[in-house]
């Protein structure tokens, strides 16, 4: 048999929003960003194996304090330190899976309110189609490229995407992209490897709640979506 796996991704320091706690410790409705964005992860349709990728120093409290609602999903439950940058925390999380795990979704902890369903239509995409599959909304705006302070010219925005998470990928390609990643380039996303390394990646719908919480405003605006108070 084969198996999902979900690599959350919760190791950031969330610079930009400015919490005393590493972003995914900050509370957000009756829990944390990270409880929230797991019950997401627990809420999808075939039980995934679960690999959350904290700060070092937090290990242990996130396997204490979430491993009874992973086990009450049936998930297999993992915890593991992770690293300087996004990609060195994938990598972390990659290295634990078992042998069994075929279809690979990463998802940013950051992103708590991604419906569960999300997570079912790009696992089942990554399977239909056999390539990355990454979840996106069209862009809105008015985008202009901008010289030295002018505006030169009207972007097109049809053939634009904004992309969220989770990001999933056939796990043999994902290993495949991080094993020949650039260490010393930046990549923005986990897609941007999976290309760098020649796989094709596909688009499906995003949804509008899997925005991701980077700055103080983000934070009220989850708190709005879960109708509760603000801390
Ligand atoms: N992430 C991670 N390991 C890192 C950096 C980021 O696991 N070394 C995770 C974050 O925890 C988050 C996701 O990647 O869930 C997206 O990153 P971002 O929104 O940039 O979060 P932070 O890096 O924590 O925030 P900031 O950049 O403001 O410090
Ligand atoms: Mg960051």
């Amino acid at each position: 048999s084969s198996t999902v796996a979900v690599i959350l991704v919760a190791a950031g320091s969330g610079t930009r929003l400015g919490h005393a706690e590493p972003k995914a410790f900050v509370p957000l409705g009756e829990s944390t960003i990270l409880g929230v964005a797991l019950d997401a992860v627990l809420g999808m349709h075939e039980t995934p194996h679960v690999v959350v990728v904290a700060p070092a120093d937090r290990v242990a409290e996130v396997q204490v304090r979430f491993a009874e609602v992973a086990a009450a999903a049936s998930a297999p439950f993992d915890v593991v330190p992770g690293g300087a940058s996004r990609q060195d925390s994938v990598e972390a999380g990659l290295a634990v899976l078992p042998r069994l795990v075929d279809t690979v979704l990463v998802h940013d902890a950051a992103r708590p309110l991604t419906p569960s369903l999300v997570f079912d239509e790009v696992a089942a995409a990554v399977r239909s189609r056999g390539h990355g599959i990454v979840p996106g909304l069209p862009v809105v705006d008015t985008i202009k490229r901008i010289e030295g302070g002018h505006v030169v010219s009207t972007v097109d925005r049809s053939v634009l995407a904004a992309v969220q998470t989770p990001q999933g990928f056939p796990r043999e390609d994902l290993d495949d992209a991080f094993a020949s990643a650039d260490p010393t380039f930046e990549y923005t996303d986990d897609a941007a490897i999976a290309a760098a390394a020649g796989f094709t990646v596909d688009l499906v719908p995003g949804d509008a709640r899997g925005f991701k919480i980077t700055v103080p405003e983000d934070l009220r605006r989850a708190e709005q979506h879960l109708g509760v108070a603000p801390h």
